[in-house]
């Protein structure tokens, strides 16, 4: 995915267009971009890698004054990381700047179409053949031009195109990529999310698929593609500028686990009371009847999101009794799935802007199932898909490796499955208890937090290693995936996870010296068994790390290392195994060097199939 910021108003726009950029560079790192009129005149600016980078060229240049104008951060998809790619691009008619996140699926028709009329490409991009399409066909209205534009595309977009023959005019529009105008006063700053409009004004206005907006410094006129007058819906903001900013912490990754107590008291607020046994889910509540017909669930995600969702299988079929399975929502979608009465589909999602879930989604709407959203991001393009849901609460998070989304959702899904359970065979009593027990998981998880240094020291002594293995059982088997994938994606070593009894059938084969195993052995049913599993790697010469129940010495005999979480039911473990994963992983990340908040060949949000 890729970041957009635009500004029109009365004050010079540079400064404000990068510092814009600098809050959603995590959203796509590899090259940016600006584009402003002064005088007239379009001047643009483009530098691969970070926006920094492009601060330090727009200094050398002398900066601009002009108060229309856009930025883009990018994550590249059509065309490899070059300046040429970067965004903004240009048509070759009229003066026509646009930047863009989304794919626009039908570029190569385009494509041939406007070279057929003599236009030439200077980029690899699907973005500047739209650029292109809306300089053909602009006919002394921007507007206009950008409606009948996107009237022949197909995909997904967000946009914002400015033209030299109309200085003070700003054009953006959406379909599928998120996109929000700032409304100030006398000027608008449009952008990805929240994060850039903040900290100017907290008024602003959500687009609808196929809305455009033409802006001026004297107002916006919002319309669809087919130029039908919307009347606008202008919101307050709900985000608190600390909550974007690093408040003291090297890393956003690490403020997102530091904040994880936080988080799940504001998940967990007014949504249950253990004294009666009872889960209040506001956004379940309409859906009651259908959701006392369940009769299964499908989880379906990517990634982290998937791993939680993975752990929402357990969860819904040892508290709700309810047949589940999690799925990839790229396989999902494209493997001609049953939907039966009774069926419901979770959709799993930290920025609810995932392409393939959001895919996975409309699928199952279509073949008549009940949607469901664990999204963190309200208003989102997946919630607004959803029938119902219930949002994480947990906070913006900022670092691309995903950690207090992972243990919200698991929250949620939690919660989900006790209200399920409560409104079939659980009693009271039974959904009490573990209730109380929820309540703990903050306070438990602060307690691990303050082993935060021994921690970094047991990663000290492996972190060389380039191969890694995470090993778990049940409801800890989706935590060891999740473990493998935070080494992975931030510190650049290879890691596996599986589940611990899959490693005799194969990847034992690989233990070594130099290969650590990290095992999740939590007191819990299967405990003895990943003993067994432990002495197996012991056995063959491989260093074992484990996470343990506090007060269990007995591990020692086997593993050379140990990271202690407090005892919790078995269902809830995983919110606090995680934990020291998430810490692993973080350090792993510091130690060698690496850019934890951003890491390579990556972007926070995957809005591309
Ligand atoms: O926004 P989503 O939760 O839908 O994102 C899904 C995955 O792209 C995401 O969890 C990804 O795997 C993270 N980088 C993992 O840390």
């Amino acid at each position: 995915m890729c970041g957009i910021v635009a500004y029109v108003g009365s004050k010079p726009c540079q400064q404000l267009l990068i510092e814009g950029l600098k809050r959603l560079e995590y959203r796509g790192y590899d090259s940016a971009g600006c584009a402003v009129i002064q005088n007239g005149k379009l001047h643009i600016v483009k530098a691969v890698g970070r926006v920094a980078n492009l601060e330090d060229k727009l200094e050398g240049i002398g900066n601009f004054t002009g108060t229309t104008g856009m930025a883009h951060t990018r994550w590249a998809t059509h065309g490899g990381v070059t300046e040429i790619n970067a965004h903004p691009h240009t048509d070759d008619k009229v003066g026509i700047a646009m930047i863009h996140n989304g794919i626009i699926e039908n570029y190569a028709a385009l494509k041939t179409y406007l070279e057929e009329k003599g236009h030439t490409f200077k980029s690899q991009t699907d973005t500047e053949v739209l650029a292109m399409l809306i300089g053909e066909l602009y006919e002394g209205d921007l507007e206009k031009a950008v409606q009948a534009a996107l009237r022949e595309v197909t995909g997904a977009y967000a946009i914002c195109v400015i033209c030299e023959k109309e200085p003070e005019t700003l054009v953006v529009a959406r379909k599928g990529s998120p996109l929000i105008v700032g409304v100030g006063s006398g000027e608008y700053i449009v952008a990805s999310d929240a994060s850039a409009i903040v900290s100017h004004t907290t008024q602003a206005m959500t687009l609808a698929d196929y809305n455009v907006v033409k802006i001026t410094p004297k107002g916006f006129r919002t319309s669809t593609i087919h130029d039908v007058p919307v009347t606008p819906k202008i919101e307050q903001l709900e985000l608190e500028l600390q909550e974007i900013e690093l408040g003291g912490y090297q890393h956003f990754m690490r403020k997102e686990i530091f904040e994880q107590p936080k988080a799940l008291r504001n998940s967990f607020r007014g949504r249950f009371d253990p004294k009666e046994g009872r889960v209040i889910l506001g956004g379940l509540a309409d859906h009651a009847k259908e959701l006392n017909k369940v009769t299964r669930i499908i989880l379906t995600a990517q990634g982290t999101a998937l791993h939680a969702a993975m752990i929402g299988q357990y969860l819904f079929e040892d508290l709700a009794k309810i047949p589940a399975r999690a799925e990839y929502a790229s396989e999902f979608r494209y493997r001609n799935p049953i939907i039966e009465d009774g069926t419901i589909v979770v959709a799993v999602s930290q920025s609810g802007e995932t392409a393939d879930t959001l895919a996975a989604l409309s699928e199952a709407k279509d073949r008549g199932a009940l949607a469901l959203g664990v999204i963190n991001v309200v208003g989102s393009s997946i919630s607004r898909e959803t029938d119902a849901g219930v949002y994480l609460r947990v906070g913006p998070e900022i670092g691309v490796a995903s950690t207090k989304a992972f243990t919200g959702q698991v929250a949620v899904l939690t919660m989900v499955a006790l209200f399920l359970g409560r409104r079939r065979f659980m009693s009271g009593e039974q959904c009490g208890e573990l209730l109380r027990a929820l309540e703990t998981v903050p306070e438990k998880i602060e307690k691990i937090l303050t082993q935060d240094e021994v921690i970094r020291k047991i990663t000290m002594k492996y972190c060389e290693r380039e191969n890694w293995l995470f090993l778990g059982r049940g409801y800890n088997y989706p935590t060891a995936l999740e473990g493998a994938l935070k080494l992975k994606e931030i510190s650049y070593i290879h890691a596996e996870g599986m589940p611990a009894a899959e490693m005799k059938h194969g990847p034992i084969a690989l233990i070594n010296e130099g290969m650590p195993a990290v095992f999740i052995a939590n007191k819990g049913r299967q405990y003895e068994k990943v003993l067994s599993n432990i002495q197996e790697v012991r056995a063959r010469g491989g260093h074992v790390i484990a996470v343990a129940t506090e007060g269990d010495e007995h591990i020692r005999r086997y593993a050379e290392d140990v990271m202690y979480v407090p005892d919790i039911p078995e269902p809830l473990s995983p919110m606090l195994t995680v934990v020291p994963l998430q810490l692993l992983a973080y350090h792993a990340a510091v130690i060698r060097g690496h850019d934890v908040d951003k890491p390579r060949n990556l972007a926070k949000s995957v809005t591309v199939e």
